[in-house]
């Protein structure tokens, strides 16, 4: 079909109802975008009509533009306007489950002060549409993509907080779990019940061999608890691929019925009022015989047919990459080559979060120096979610390259960081629990709350002030460098509480992720305001950091990041510098006093005395640091620029 066919299908099919100027919007959107979008398509697809699929495409695109809601829309205008809008040292993230947080939608809501009080502009709620009975693994075992699970109220009540969280500023950010059903979804029922154009959503094979072959290159994600990728299916004599549980089956997205299918659930949520749409695990979305099935040029292809597709019907909304890989695979996810830019705005740097850890374990930040200079920059338009926990555990993602940059082996270096995280380790502070350990690569990744892991619970137990304060300064040392790295820095619920591990959920045995997803009791909320308690101590510390961020113009997300040496391995660098100036984060990951010489500040550009951003002291001199102690200094005669940033 050529383009003027396609526009005159679309006048007269979804855009008909729409006046001539609305029309013209969406036709200009689409003339730029129509031939990337073919040949995407056509890459993607090589047997199928192309041209029918990017009208199928265009055509979902084009209803929910004419469905979009007017408010979403002058939002959609406001942000062309402002594409860095998320980039903004303003924005502060918030994550958490809606029942653990506040019990249901209409609590998140009457909790939506609380959030204004620590920064937060931008909230993702953990799955939250119906998911399968039984076990669902939190909610991202999605049973019906477009209606609240009533366990956390009505379609209503997601209404009302997507309009009360846009009056009060907030962002909304919602998954969409794109890489596969929980096997009690429609598509997945029917397909049990033997009707063919419902199992081609899914990868079926009716014996071993296919699966065998394949399992010979995959990874497994749950080794301990669902070993294996393929579940099974006696009532259809089946093996239905299952990358992740045996209930959540894979979709086929060779099957291109399934990417219309699951673009009209994004564009669907989008007009809901998601401002961004959480695309979980799309590492996954593509498999070839003979590859890994992770991070294929499909998947990508997948990606930037969305990009295209949000832009044409929702231009305000951002994608978030879920794809926790290798950095470098990581980093394609922003677009690579041609498609630079092309691809999901938000990627989360699981990898910087690694890093931070690793380097509080070992007392040294070589590793993470090192390793984080090869993250390297990402397209303009861009920007990373930095964090320190999140509702996953934490795998060690340290490459033989970067240990061995630093003379470290990287197995030995994974075997220390689980040891000491899970408290084995002879010098260790932390409480956490091993999750999933792979008895092959004898891989053990790790849960635990920030605190827990940080060295409060144990600190707390003993009695043992000092190391209570010590545990204190690297929860704010952390969150301290994730909010200056640029990208939108997330707080995961019950962090900004100092909440410890919660052992009781009976979950945990199953799947010790649960002990880390603390339940937010309206006690620890009141003890936020009571400096003598833990949360009080922590909500402060937080919502001081996320203050001075919004007060530092130098950590706009499109201000490059680069980890320098501060001349001392004991203490963290990194180096914000552009054009509305130049911010040096100076961070002691020891538990010992340490100093960065006058000489090598110099170097970095602090030649006469600096304000340290965080606490507004004076520094010059040499700059010595005390255990923990973090610093984001700027040079004194660009330190009042934050004050244009308030406007
Ligand atoms: C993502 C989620 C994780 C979930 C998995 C499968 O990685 O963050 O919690 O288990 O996807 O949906």
């Amino acid at each position: 079909m050529d383009e003027t066919t396609l526009e005159g299908a679309l006048l007269e099919g979804p855009l008909a109802g729409l006046d001539a100027g609305d029309q013209a919007v969406f036709l200009e959107r689409l003339r730029p975008v129509v031939d990337d979008l073919g040949r995407l398509v056509g890459r993607l697809y090589p047997d199928a009509e192309s041209g029918e699929l990017v009208e199928a495409l265009v055509r979902a695109a084009a209803r929910r533009f004419a469905e979009r809601p007017g408010t979403l829309r002058l939002l959609d205008d406001e942000r062309l306007g402002k594409p860095d809008w998320f980039q903004r040292p303003s924005m502060v993230g918030y994550s958490a489950y809606v029942d653990r947080f506040a019990g249901d939608i209409p609590g998140v809501i009457d909790r939506i002060p609380y959030l204004l009080e620590l920064g937060v502009t931008y909230l993702h709620l953990m799955p939250f549409m119906l998911a399968r009975e039984g076990e669902n693994d939190g909610g991202y075992a999605v049973a019906d993509y477009l209606k609240v699970d009533p366990r956390f109220g009505s379609d209503e009540d997601f209404d009302r907080l997507s309009t009360a969280l846009r009056e009060s500023g907030i962002s909304l950010c919602v998954d969409v779990v794109v890489n596969h059903t929980a096997d009690t979804h429609e598509w997945a029922r029917r397909a049990l019940a033997g009707d063919p154009a419902f199992q081609s959503y899914f990868r079926m094979f009716p014996d071993r061999d296919l699966p065998d072959r394949h399992e010979a290159h995959l990874r497994e994600i749950f080794p301990d608890t669902d070993p294996g990728s393929f579940t099974w299916r006696p009532e259809i004599e089946r093996w239905v691929w299952t990358t992740f549980h045996e209930y959540q089956w894979d979709l086929d997205y060779s099957n291109p019925v399934v990417l219309v299918e699951m673009s009209g659930v994004l564009l669907d949520l989008a007009n809901r009022g998601a401002d961004v749409l959480r695309i979980d695990a799309p590492a996954f979305l593509w498999k070839e015989l003979g590859t890994m099935c992770e991070n294929l040029d499909g998947a990508h292809q997948v990606l930037q047919v969305w990009r295209i597709l949000t832009e044409l019907a929702c231009p305000g909304v951002l994608l978030l990459a879920e794809a926790i890989v290798p950095i470098e695979d990581t980093m394609r996810y922003f677009g690579s080559g041609d498609a630079a830019g092309r691809e999901s705005q938000l990627a989360y740097h699981h990898f910087f979060m690694v890093l931070l850890w690793s380097a509080l374990a070992e007392q040294n930040a070589r590793l993470l120096t090192a390793a984080l200079r090869r993250a390297g920059p990402i397209p303009p338009g861009s920007a990373w979610c930095t964090y320190v926990r999140s509702h996953d555990d934490i795998g060690w993602a340290i490459t033989p390259e970067d240990a061995g940059t630093v003379g470290l082996d990287d197995h030995l270096h994974r075997e220390f960081l689980s040891d000491f995280y899970t408290g084995s380790y002879p010098t260790s502070f932390a409480r956490g629990e091993v999750f999933q350990f792979n008895p092959e690569t004898l891989d053990r990744r790790v849960s635990g709350t920030t605190a827990s892991l940080a060295g409060l619970e144990q600190g707390l137990d003993a009695g043992d002030e000092t190391a209570v304060d010590l545990a204190f300064a690297r929860m704010r040392l952390l969150y301290a460098l994730v909010a200056a790295h640029g990208g939108i820095p997330l707080v995961w619920s019950g962090d900004e509480l100092a909440l410890c591990n919660d052992p009781a959920d009976p979950r945990v045995d199953e799947d010790s992720r649960w002990i880390h997803r603390p339940f937010l009791d309206p006690g620890d909320i009141a003890d936020r305001l009571d400096p003598a308690t833990a949360a009080g101590r922590m909500f402060s510390v937080l919502s001081e950091v996320m203050a001075a961020r919004a007060r530092s113009p130098e950590l706009h997300a499109q201000v490059a990041t680069v980890p320098d040496w501060s001349g001392n391995d004991a203490v963290f660098c990194l180096v914000r510098s552009g054009q509305v100036g130049r911010l040096v984060v100076l961070a002691n990951v020891t538990a010992s006093d340490q100093t960065v010489d006058a000489g090598r500040l110099h170097e970095l550009g602090l030649a006469d005395g600096a304000l340290d951003r965080l606490t507004g002291r004076h520094r010059s001199g040499d700059v010595d640091l005390a255990p923990y102690e973090v610093v984001w200094l700027v040079p004194e005669a660009t330190a009042g620029r934050g004050d244009l940033l308030q406007h």
